[in-house]
């Protein structure tokens, strides 16, 4: 397990999605601001590999735009289809910098 840095925890505001890549790895992590809470995952969908990115927050899960499949924030679980899961990353954020670990 490696941890990564990501952003700053002020790069993300209430309700955002935000992009970035780190370096290491594989792909860019999503980072999204939920009751203040920061929550990071893979960026992409895990239904047809479509960005994240220009889905929306809504009831504790994120929704692909692509064809609307929800995953929810705290466990990634998909509600459209029990076999996929949205990979969440356990997040630290210290002296206010956000860090993932990463396998
Ligand atoms: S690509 Fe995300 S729901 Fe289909």
């Amino acid at each position: 397990m490696f941890r990564f840095r990501v952003c700053e925890a002020s790069e993300v505001g209430e309700g955002e999605l935000k992009i970035f890549a780190v370096k290491g790895a594989a792909v860019p992590i999503l980072v999204t601001r939920v009751d203040g809470e920061l929550i990071a995952g893979t960026s992409m969908c895990p239904h047809e590999d479509v960005s994240l990115v220009r889905g929306c927050i809504r009831n504790g899960a994120i929704v692909c735009k692509a064809h609307g499949y929800t995953f929810d924030l705290q466990t990634g679980a998909c509600s459209h289809d029990p076999k996929l899961r949205w990979h969440v990353y356990k997040i630290t954020v210290t002296s206010g910098q956000v860090f993932v670990d990463l396998a």
